[in-house]
Order: structure tokens, then sequence, then C-alpha cells
């Protein structure tokens, strides 16, 4: 499969992705954890590439959920440091591929030095005008949606706002990706077929594509095949078929 494959005019403008199966990856090679992540950290930099090369808009990635803290400490803080790692080597490839760089997610609770990092890196990259790549941090929807609520009651309570002006563009402007545009294409690796608290508000009518290949594997071809794959798709909306052929 090669980019002439792929119709131009038919590109999603949102790709979002859950990169799953790291861990199996290291274990079938009996190796641990961390190299899982770190070869996974090679792909993330392979997949950027082809979507800035594909002039895809917006790519989100779940890099770290909520839940992870969870993870055993050395694998978290093995993690960190693989991101500000990564930022160090690719931060030069992604101004020169023209990145723009955002994180959603509850960036507070990240250690310091990585917060640093990713400030320095989002400032660098602003003014880029390609790809604009999203990096999920901290991130699950439910915590998203609570504080969108949280939000809103406190404008009704501070009188900047009424009940009955409460729409679906109020509260999509309350969450972390304000003025992006949803996913149109959510792809998870590894052969698991879940959500786990990815975008729930955002993924309303977004195409979903699961595949096998876990994600340290997943490579350029693999996404042209996504791509593919999305592009063959009839989008509906909720109408029906004649509807949108009129
Ligand atoms: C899921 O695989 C992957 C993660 C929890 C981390 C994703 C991180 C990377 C791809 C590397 C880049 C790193 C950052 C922080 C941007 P898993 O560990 O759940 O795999 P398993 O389900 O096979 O155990």
């Amino acid at each position: 499969m090669n980019l002439d494959e792929i119709d131009k005019n038919k590109l999603p403008s949102h790709v979002a992705i859950i990169m799953d199966g790291n861990g199996r990856w290291a274990k079938n090679k009996s190796k641990s954890r961390l190299v899982g992540h770190q070869k996974g950290a090679e792909t993330v930099d392979e997949i950027v590439t082809v979507a800035a090369e594909l002039q895809i808009s917006y790519m989100t990635l779940y890099a770290f959920s909520t839940e992870n803290w969870h993870r055993p400490q050395p694998e978290v803080s093995g993690l960190m440091d693989l991101l500000v790692n990564m930022l160090n080597k690719y931060i030069k490839k992604l101004h020169d591929n023209n990145i723009r760089l955002l994180v959603i997610g509850e960036t507070d609770s990240l250690p310091p030095k990585t917060r640093k990092k990713l400030a320095d890196s989002i400032k660098k990259l602003q003014q880029n005008t390609g790809l604009t790549l999203i990096l999920a941090l901290s991130y699950s929807s439910r915590w998203e949606i609570t504080e969108m609520v949280k939000s809103v009651a406190q404008e009704c309570l501070d009188s900047q706002m009424n009940v009955k002006d409460i729409n679906q563009h109020v509260v999509s402007q309350f969450l972390c990706t304000k003025n992006i545009p949803d996913p149109e294409l959510l792809i998870r690796t590894s052969g698991e077929y879940r959500i786990s608290n990815f975008l729930l508000w955002q993924l309303a009518y977004t195409e979903f594509y699961f595949t096998d290949v876990l994600w340290p594997d997943f490579n350029r071809q693999d996404f042209l095949k996504a791509i593919v794959d999305f592009q063959k798709r009839e989008r509906r909306f909720g109408k029906t078929g004649e509807q949108l052929n009129k």
C-alpha cells in the first residue's frame, strides 16, 4: 500500500489513536514493559510523520490515562522520563515538519520536569500550521466531563450563564478539546475492543478501526490501511443512505 491509494479529498481531519499492546509486545520478547514503551515511542514517530505527510489536520494520541497512575511506580516514572526523552529527541523534527503540539488532561498531576518540557515544547511549536499533535496525558473522559460540569455550574452560579442557554456547543466549549473538531477516525491496536475512558463525548459519530497489531509493531502500512478502510465507509450521521446520496 502506498500514498497513491489514498484519496486526498477524503482524509479524516482528525485521527485519534489508543496505542495499546506495548506490554504484551515486550512480554512476547521476554523484555521489560519499558522496552515495549520505548519501541512504542518509535512507532509514535513513524505514525506522526506519515500523518504530517498526508496533511491530516489533527492527531490525538492516548499516551497516559488517569488510570495508568496505578501501574507499578517504575513503569510510571519510566513513561514520564520517556516522554521527556522523546520531546528532546524529536522536537527538531516536529518543528521541521510544521507540527504544533497540544496536551489534554490533568497536567497538574504530571511531574514538574515533564510539565516544564511539555510547556517549553508547546511554546516552541505554537506558530506551526501543519498537523496539530494532541497528547492525552493523565487524561480520562469522565474526569474531563466532570470538570466541564463543575465549570458550567460555576458560570451559572456566577450569573455568567443561564441554565436554559446550556446546549451541545456550550458543553463542547468547556471540554479540553475546545475548538478541536471531533475525531473522524479512532484506531485501537492490539485486538482490544474498548474505549477505555477516551473522548467519550467527542467520539459520538467517529468511525472505529480495530487491529490485532500490537502498537510497537504498528507501522506506516498499517496506518495507511486504516485510512483506506475509513475512506470506504459511508458516514450517515443518523440519516439514511438515500438522504445522503440526494
Ligand atoms: C498501552 O500499552 C500503552 C501505554 C499505556 C503507554 C503508551 C506510550 C507510548 C506509546 C510511548 C510513548 C510515551 C509517552 C508517554 C508519550 P500497555 O502497556 O497497556 O500494553 P499491554 O496492554 O500489552 O500491557
